[in-house]
């Protein structure tokens, strides 16, 4: 998901601030374990798994330079897994450095296969694979696996396999298809494991990851999701200091919990600007405004926008189209009302006495409300608040140097005038920690909880003609009921997403003795780990016959229901 908070443009040059150095994530105090990522699918989840065991991790590219990683003075190394074969042309290769920072080194697959390779041990292409689940004897549990079951199951993705440990390494387990699983050489201080300790299908994976932590690297088991809420607001403090900052608040998980940590280290320092769109669910404009404005004493503009997007949006049946309609209208009253917080505007020395918000003619401003307290236009607003996450991070290059914002966010740009230096608070955390520190911040659980909804909204779930008002009304109302019922049958946290489809097109219908013309209801809902991938979930028939049967009791518009049940791939979660 994109929060609004993520989509607004940011000027060039902050980015290039943070030079060719790379940016600190971790927490001031936090010990840290260094994850260098050989392009396996699961390094993330190693970094994620490590931060389970209590230990704060990084995953940063195997390219990355061998001071970087020493600049981070980590308490080890771990090796993810990765594509490649040891011999393969341009194979990653092994930095010798990184055994000689005096830390432990663990390769997982490829990384072990990597250290037995560039050790001296025997590494070979098998006659056949090993994928999936596998039975792994311990023959001798060593350092590593000490206190683990002789006989467990692991899970194994690899083909080439370790034949021989190098020399001074002992083999410590074997499975059907690896003579040699795991290794150890306790006097360098290296250990490898051809199986994956980090994927669920290992049950022991998270007990040897813990061991290897705690008893060989002597980590402290101090980090959690809350630990890093001190430590961000004396980071934001200091960044800040008594200047003024802005961030765009769109009722997702990541604005919502970038807003309140940043409110919290600095207080009315802070202003939100909500734009509402029009093309929000049914009463979350409200609730955001609620939570923040009353709840939390956020100083808060909302902007009703509602007539100036659907304006925008008239004739428009494109979907890409409308994306870009509404994008581009986004950015345009988000600069008005940066621009009357920085004092840009005509009218700021009329109201700069004030300390709030004008609200003088023109469609945006007028639909601006004003706000007490928070940023006045004399002081002028330096810093935006962008609710990037770890895996957004990592996804631009691992926190060495890269661009921080998805380039298709970083279109159109701010007026040269507004300059924005960033203020991401969440950049270290993975989106679970985020809900966690959401939380712990006692944001309410229907906005910790939140599933993913996109920046256009409701707009791309008219599908195949005009999102005009009447459709979205229809579409919100249907909404409505589905969350209803979904929340009513506990099931609204176990998908990632639920949500209603109106298709441009009507169907022929009888109630009572009546004949109907009306519009058919689309029921979508998958479950997914990260929206790259999504399966239908199967509701059960009871509800569905709920859901559908009030849908169509209810809504007059509304004379068909149908089920989508279209994984992806082959189709999108959306349906434009
Ligand atoms: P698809 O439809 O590509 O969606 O399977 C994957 C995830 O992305 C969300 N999505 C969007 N989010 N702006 C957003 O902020 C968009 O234009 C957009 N399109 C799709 C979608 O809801 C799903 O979670």
């Amino acid at each position: 998901m994109t929060s609004l908070a993520a989509t607004v443009p940011v000027p060039a040059q902050a980015d290039a601030a943070e030079g060719s150095r790379a940016r600190d994530v971790a927490p001031a105090a936090a010990e840290e374990v260094v994850v260098l990522d050989y392009g396996g699918q699961y390094s993330q989840l190693i970094a994620r798994r490590i931060r389970d065991c209590g230990v704060f991790s990084e995953l940063l590219p195997h390219s990355v330079a061998l001071q970087e990683v020493a600049r981070r003075k980590p308490r080890a190394i771990v090796l993810s897994g990765g594509p490649a074969s040891v011999y393969a042309d341009g194979a990653p290769k092994l930095d010798r450095g990184l055994l000689e920072l005096g830390v432990p080194v663990m390769g997982i697959c490829y990384g072990m296969q990597l250290l037995v390779h560039e050790l001296g041990g025997r590494v070979e292409q098998a006659e056949v694979g090993e994928f999936g689940r596998s039975e792994l004897t311990v023959t001798e549990p060593g350092r590593l696996l000490a206190g683990m079951p002789r006989e467990q199951t692991c899970w194994m993705s690899h083909r080439d396999t370790v034949f021989e440990p190098p020399p001074g390494f002992t083999a410590l387990a074997s499975s059907t298809a690896s003579p040699v699983a795991a290794v150890e050489d306790t006097e360098r201080n290296v250990y490898g494991i051809q199986f994956h300790p980090e994927v669920v299908h290992t049950p022991y994976g998270q007990q040897i990851l813990t061991r290897f932590l705690t008893e060989i690297a002597g980590c402290e088991r101090t980090w959690s999701a809350a630990s890093i809420v001190e430590d961000q607001i004396a980071r934001i403090r200091a960044q800040v200091g008594d200047r003024q900052v802005i961030c765009g608040l769109s009722g997702g998980v990541d604005s919502s919990v970038a807003a309140l940590l940043v409110h919290r280290a600095i207080g009315d320092q802070l202003t939100c600007v909500f734009v509402d769109h029009g093309l929000m669910r049914k009463d979350e404009g409200e609730q955001v405004v609620s939570a923040f404005r009353d709840t939390f004493g956020v100083p808060l503009v909302a902007v009703d926008a509602e007539q100036r997007f659907l304006s925008k949006l008239r004739g428009v049946t494109e979907p890409e189209a409308k994306r870009k309609a509404i994008g581009a209208e986004f950015i345009r009253v988000f600069e008005e009302q940066a621009a009357k917080l920085a004092g840009g505007g005509p009218e700021v020395d009329d109201c700069s006495e004030t300390g709030g918000v004008p609200e003088t003619g023109g469609a945006s401003q007028a639909d601006g409300v004003p706000v007490t307290g928070g940023a006045s236009q004399a002081d002028g607003v330096r810093f935006l608040v962008q609710g990037t996450l770890y895996s957004d991070v990592i996804e631009s290059g691992g926190g060495t140097g890269a661009a921080t914002i998805k380039s298709h966010h970083n279109v159109g740009g701010l007026p040269e005038d507004l300059q924005f230096e960033l203020v991401e608070p969440l950049r270290a955390l993975f989106k679970d920690e985020v809900r966690a520190v959401g939380a712990e911040l006692g944001l309410p659980e229907r906005l910790v909880w939140r599933q993913p909804f996109p920046g256009p909204g409701l707009a791309i779930r008219v599908v195949g003609g005009e999102a005009t008002k009447e459709r979205l009304d229809v579409l919100r109302e249907a909404d409505y009921i589905l969350q209803e019922e979904i929340r009513r049958a506990g099931l609204y946290r176990e998908l990632w997403q639920s949500f209603c489809v109106l298709p441009d097109v009507r169907t022929v219908g009888v109630q009572g003795d009546e004949r109907t013309y009306g519009y058919v209801v689309v029921i979508r809902a998958v479950t997914s780990d990260d929206a790259m991938t999504a399966d239908w979930a199967r509701l059960p028939y009871d509800l569905l016959e709920t859901i559908a049967s009030r849908m169509i009791n209810e809504l007059r518009e509304v004379n068909r229901v149908v089920l989508d049940i279209t994984s992806k791939p082959p189709g999108t979660i959306e349906w434009e």
